[in-house]
């Protein structure tokens, strides 16, 4: 019982979180089985990172499903029914928002991980809740009605990447048009833009959050505050001090607007 509670998980611990089928299925007995398939000539050479046609072709469907887009139910229908992104297909849930969208700050994360797939909210896991324990350091909850003391919270990809791999640029330039739309219909004063894919892609840089945070700049004519993600500070504790730093900063602004 032991040796199977702990193989499993490892295989959690590995990424192997779904379950696809009632009963398993022995890939190896299946590989000895099937006959190899006739050589026909020179064999393509293997491509470990296939070219994400369907990505390109749909770039222009996310620009103008995101445009039409009125408000932001509309923009959730828009995002659900979507279908050029493969993401979309291994995940559970679309993953659009929490908190109250008439909040002063919006946060930006990166993508959803397991919690937040099977439950559909961003940031519900660990690093959800250091984000929740950060912000309310400095008066701000998604659950608060007053939108002074309120957060909105996205992430820059609506859907969990396998294995909680990285967010692939494709991927990202992909659904870009549906964050910035995000962005315009919540319309928030400030903005805050939680680790590298956050800040690199609307601050269209290559610049690391290393560098990044702590430094105001502006995405869609109001000022955006790069932080450390929370799951970098459960990685290193010692980013907290820096992150405290950004968190007084964001206060400060927020008692200038
Ligand atoms: N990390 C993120 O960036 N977003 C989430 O929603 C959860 C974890």
């Amino acid at each position: 019982m032991q040796d199977a509670l702990a193989d499993l998980a490892w295989l959690v611990e590995m990424g192997a979180d779904e379950v696809l089928e009632d009963a398993p299925i022995n890939r190896f007995e299946e590989a000895a089985e099937t006959p190899p398939a006739p050589v026909r000539g020179p064999s393509p050479a293997p491509n470990a990172n296939p070219a994400p046609v369907a990505a390109l072709d749909a770039a222009p469907a996310s620009t103008q499903l995101a445009q039409a887009a009125p408000d932001l139910d509309a923009l959730r229908s828009a995002m659900a029914a979507f279908e050029g992104c493969a993401l979309k297909h291994g995940a559970r849930n679309l993953v659009f928002s929490d908190g109250q969208a008439a909040a002063r700050v919006m946060i930006v994360g990166e993508a959803p991980g397991r919690e937040e797939d099977r439950i559909g909210k961003p940031f519900v896991g660990r690093s959800g809740q250091l984000l929740d324990a950060m912000f309310a350091a400095i008066g701000l909850s998604r659950g608060a009605e007053d939108p002074t003391q309120a957060l909105y919270i996205t992430n820059t990809l609506p859907w969990r990447p396998p294995q909680n791999r990285d967010p692939s640029s494709d991927e990202i330039a992909l659904m870009k048009p549906f964050l910035l739309r995000h962005i315009a219909l919540a319309d928030p004063q400030v903005l805050v833009l939680m680790g590298n894919p956050a800040s690199k892609t609307l601050l269209e840089t290559t610049t690391g959050i290393t560098r990044l945070r702590g430094t105001w700049a502006e995405v869609m004519g109001r000022p955006a505050l790069p932080m450390f993600h929370p799951a970098a500070l459960l990685r290193d504790p010692s980013k907290k001090a820096l992150a405290w730093a950004d968190l007084l900063s964001l206060k400060a602004k927020l008692e200038t607007l």
